[in-house]
């Protein structure tokens, strides 16, 4: 029986990683896994039961919720328990306490859990911060995305305008560069390049670029194998 194909991307928050594995994932028609997005819905549960600075809640938390994603017309729906929270887990709210909900191991098990069962049923192109390290350290094309800390913060900012958040400029960059930091200072998983992953800086690039180049190396390296 062959085996599926794994593509892992990880990098740091606004480096293009959802628009770039989506587009791959669309493209060879294979799954979508935004990893960020459970860790995001754990913490809006915690935000939402008020409990999200008592890690012994929010381990519950992590250890009964069914988690449900899928993708609809290129866009990731979030389902926690049957409910909903596709939306919810994308407020500034929630950005500025992710990263410390998932430092807790516990919650990290839960989800590695989950992502490496996904792993092993279908063809997937996984996004995060620890999926070429950690979830899927055998993956077949490891990738780490990466631009500059202006850059990511002006892609982030243009996405909270169009949602008419109340947010600024300077509020979206301080809020990135604690979270690169918690995400590549902690203990458990941080975020960094893997050994074997190959770096790629789309600074100045438009996704369709980062689409193209990708989509190059990933023939590249599937025919060397
Ligand atoms: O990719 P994102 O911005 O949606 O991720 C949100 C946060 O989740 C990120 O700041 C760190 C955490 N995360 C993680 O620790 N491990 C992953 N594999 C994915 C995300």
């Amino acid at each position: 029986m062959s085996k599926n194909i794994i593509i892992a991307i990880d990098g740091p928050a606004g480096s293009g990683k959802s628009t770039a594995a989506k587009n791959l994932a669309q493209k060879l028609g294979f799954t979508y896994l935004d990893t960020g997005a459970m860790y995001r819905t754990i913490t809006y549960l915690a935000l939402r039961a008020d409990v999200v600075d008592n890690c012994e809640e929010v381990i519950k938390i992590a250890q009964s919720v069914k988690l449900k994603l899928q993708t609809d017309n290129g866009k990731t729906r979030v389902f926690a328990d049957g409910e909903e929270l596709t939306e919810e887990i994308r407020t500034p709210e929630v950005n500025s306490k992710v990263s410390e909900v998932s430092v807790i191991p516990e919650v990290r098990v839960e989800m590695v859990k989950i992502q490496k069962a996904l792993g092993e049923s279908s063809n997937i192109v996984a996004e995060g911060r620890d999926v070429t390290t950690v979830v899927y350290p055998n993956a077949d094309i490891k990738i780490f995305l990466t631009a500059s800390i202006d850059e990511r913060a002006n892609r982030r900012f243009k996405e909270y305008q169009a949602k008419n958040e109340n947010i600024t400029i300077e509020e979206v960059k301080a809020n990135l560069e604690k979270r690169d930091k918690i995400d590549s200072g902690r203990e458990v998983s941080p975020l960094r390049k893997a050994d074997d992953a190959f770096e790629f800086d789309n600074t100045g690039l438009t996704p369709l670029d980062d689409l193209d180049y990708l989509l190059e190396k990933i023939k590249e390296v599937l025919s060397s194998k």
